[in-house]
């Protein structure tokens, strides 16, 4: 059948989602997918069905996207679509919402409080303590997060925050490492979780440009974790995809402190497929090259 690529859109990482899209469009033409780039920011989400398309590969970053929206509208179309349905992409987009879940559930999470315009923001520096990371609830690829080094900083970095989203997030500073772990569901329904990677980024923190485009950021796979604290991010990525009802594939990105123990950050429902992205690469880990998991994730759109 027809592959549409959906990537692209309108959010603020429509640069990655192209990137991605680019790399995921070439892998399914080499492996003789009849395979198509689908950019909804520059054509009606119906045209896919006007255009014969039978199945979605979804590629979409950031909100109108991988937030549940272009989710609901392919089940109004009735077209298939790769990995997470409406309510878990819709979940896993909110930050905030993703926490108090996964609180409810008893998984471990850092400290984190809400900011607004009201905030006593001096009383907040004295509660989680500096640095501190400032996030907008429901961007991706660290755009619009700060962190606050110095005392007093804190009131900017919300109003970065802001503009990217209307619920920002302060979370306390977690100094061991930054890992992620990546979740496949196979055809019988089980789930495979890759060997987790760690993360080293040469500057501050692991932000957009060392995300994308710089080449001093190290990635480490495998991880370094000792095989008990590897088999408990394992568990803990299980059931953080299981608790926001994920299915198909998804990024669960998490910390350690200094003593070692884990505290998950986010869920990535559509993650990043570029040359520089993380999922490929725990995958090279067991053997599936870039486009074997490419495939393995289109059969995640079966029925
Ligand atoms: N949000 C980016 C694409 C990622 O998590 O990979
Ligand atoms: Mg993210």
């Amino acid at each position: 059948g027809k592959v549409a690529v959906v990537l692209g859109g309108q959010s603020a990482e429509r640069e990655v989602s192209l990137m991605s899209g680019a790399g995921v469009l070439d892998a399914l033409r080499a492996r003789g997918v009849d395979a198509h780039p689908f950019d909804p920011a520059e054509q009606p989400l119906e045209a896919l069905k006007q255009q014969g398309f039978d199945r979605a590969f979804l590629i979409l970053h950031g909100p109108i996207g991988e937030d549940g929206t272009i989710q609901g509208a392919l089940e109004f179309l009735g077209v298939p679509y790769t990995g997470c349905g409406v309510m878990a992409s819709a979940l896993a987009l909110d930050k905030l919402r993703t926490k108090m879940l996964w609180r409810a559930w008893g998984l471990p999470i850092p400290d984190f409080e809400l900011l607004d315009a009201d905030s006593d923001f001096a009383a907040v520096e004295a509660r989680l303590g500096l640095p501190l990371f400032v996030k907008p609830s429901n961007e991706g690829s660290s755009i619009g997060v700060t962190k606050v080094k110095e005392a007093g900083g804190l009131r900017a970095a919300y109003e970065a925050a802001r503009r990217y989203s209307e619920t920002v997030l302060v979370e306390r500073f977690i100094g061991g490492g930054e890992y992620t772990a990546s979740v496949l569901e196979r055809p019988d329904g089980s789930l495979q979780v890759l060997p987790s990677v760690k993360i080293e980024p040469a500057v501050e923190f692991y932000d957009y440009e060392a995300k994308y485009f710089r080449d001093d950021t190290v990635y480490h796979c495998p991880s370094g974790l000792s095989p008990e604290r590897e088999a408990e991010a394992a568990r803990l990525a299980e059931q953080a995809f299981r608790a926001l009802g994920c299915r198909g594939w998804a990024r669960v990105d998490f910390l350690t402190d200094e003593a070692g123990a884990i505290h998950l950050l986010e869920v990535n429902t559509a993650p990043g497929m570029t040359s520089h992205s993380l999922f490929p690469i725990a995958a090279r880990q067991v053997g599936m090259s870039y486009e074997d998991l490419v495939l393995a994730v289109l059969d995640t759109s079966l029925p």
